[in-house]
C-alpha cells in the first residue's frame, strides 16, 4: 500500500479494509471505541451526536446502539468513508457531511455529544486549538466532547520505545513487513500526534472545566471533556 497525496485520499484507499487494518494496526482499537459509551455519566442521554472523523462509522455504532434515538451528523474528508456509513446504517436521523474540520461552520450550542475517535491526531497542535474552540462553542452547557486517540508528543522521550512496543504489536498480526513500513510512513506523513497534558491545557483554555481521562495503555487514551 502506497501513502497518498492528502489526508481524504488516503482514507480513500483505507477505507478498503478498514476496520481489520484498525484492529490489526491500532492497539486497543476496540477498547478505545467501547470507551465512547463505557464511561459516560448514567443520566446523559444526547439529543444530538456529531462524529468528527467518522471513518467507516465503528465509533458510530458503537454510539448508536446506546443511542438508537439520537440525531446523527457524520463528517469526514474521504467520501469513501462516508459511502460506507451511508451503506452500513439505515437510520434516516443521520445526516453525512464531506468536510475538513478546518472548513466545517460548527453551529454555535448545538451539540450534547461531539465525538472524535483517532482523527485529531490528523491535526496539528494548532489546528487543535482551533479544533477545541470550536467544539467548545458547538457544545449544548451539559455537553460532552469525548476524544479516544494516540496522545503522545514525538519529542517526548519514550516515543521511541512506544514505536518499538508498537511494531512488536504490528508485527504479530502481519509477519512480513510490508504493513509496518507502510504504517509508520502514513505515520510520518499524517500524524501529528500531541501529549494528553498538552491538550488538556489547550481544552481549558477554550472553556472546559472538568474532564475524565481513561488511560488505556498510558498514551493510548480516552478524555472526556464537560461543557457544564
Ligand atoms: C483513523 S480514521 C478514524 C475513523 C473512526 N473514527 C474510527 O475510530 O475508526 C480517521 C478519519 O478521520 C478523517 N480525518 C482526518 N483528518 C480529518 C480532517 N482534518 N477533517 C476531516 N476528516 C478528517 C479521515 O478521513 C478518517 O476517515
Amino acid at each position: 500500500m502506497k501513502i497518498k497525496d492528502n489526508i481524504a485520499t488516503e482514507f480513500d484507499e483505507f477505507s478498503k479494509d478498514y476496520t481489520n487494518d484498525m484492529i490489526r494496526c491500532v492497539p486497543y482499537y476496540a477498547e478505545l471505541i467501547s470507551s465512547f459509551t463505557e464511561y459516560l455519566p448514567s443520566k446523559f442521554n444526547p439529543k444530538t451526536i456529531l462524529d468528527l472523523g467518522c471513518g467507516n462509522g465503528n465509533v458510530t455504532n458503537s454510539v448508536l446502539k446506546k443511542f438508537p434515538q439520537s440525531q446523527y451528523i457524520l463528517l469526514d474528508a474521504s467520501q469513501e468513508m462516508l459511502n460506507l456509513c451511508q451503506k452500513r446504517f439505515k437510520n434516516p436521523s443521520i445526516e453525512y457531511i464531506a468536510s475538513y474540520f478546518q472548513d466545517y461552520e460548527f453551529k454555535k450550542n448545538a451539540y450534547d455529544f461531539i465525538i472524535a475517535g483517532f482523527s485529531m491526531h490528523h491535526c496539528g497542535s494548532e489546528e487543535k486549538k482551533n479544533i477545541f474552540k470550536k467544539i467548545y462553542r458547538a457544545l449544548k452547557p451539559g455537553g460532552i466532547f469525548s476524544c479516544s486517540d494516540l496522545m503522545i508528543n514525538r519529542n517526548n522521550s519514550y516515543h521511541p520505545a512506544l514505536i518499538e512496543r508498537w511494531k512488536t504489536f504490528v508485527l504479530s498480526n502481519y509477519k512480513d513487513h510490508s504493513k509496518w513500513e507502510w504504517l509508520m510512513e502514513h505515520y510520518n506523513e499524517f500524524d501529528k500526534p500531541d501529549g494528553f497534558k498538552d491538550q488538556l491545557i489547550w481544552l481549558k483554555e477554550v472553556g472546559f472545566k472538568r474532564f475524565n481521562n481513561i488511560a488505556i495503555d498510558t498514551y493510548w487514551m480516552h478524555f472526556q471533556a464537560f461543557k457544564d
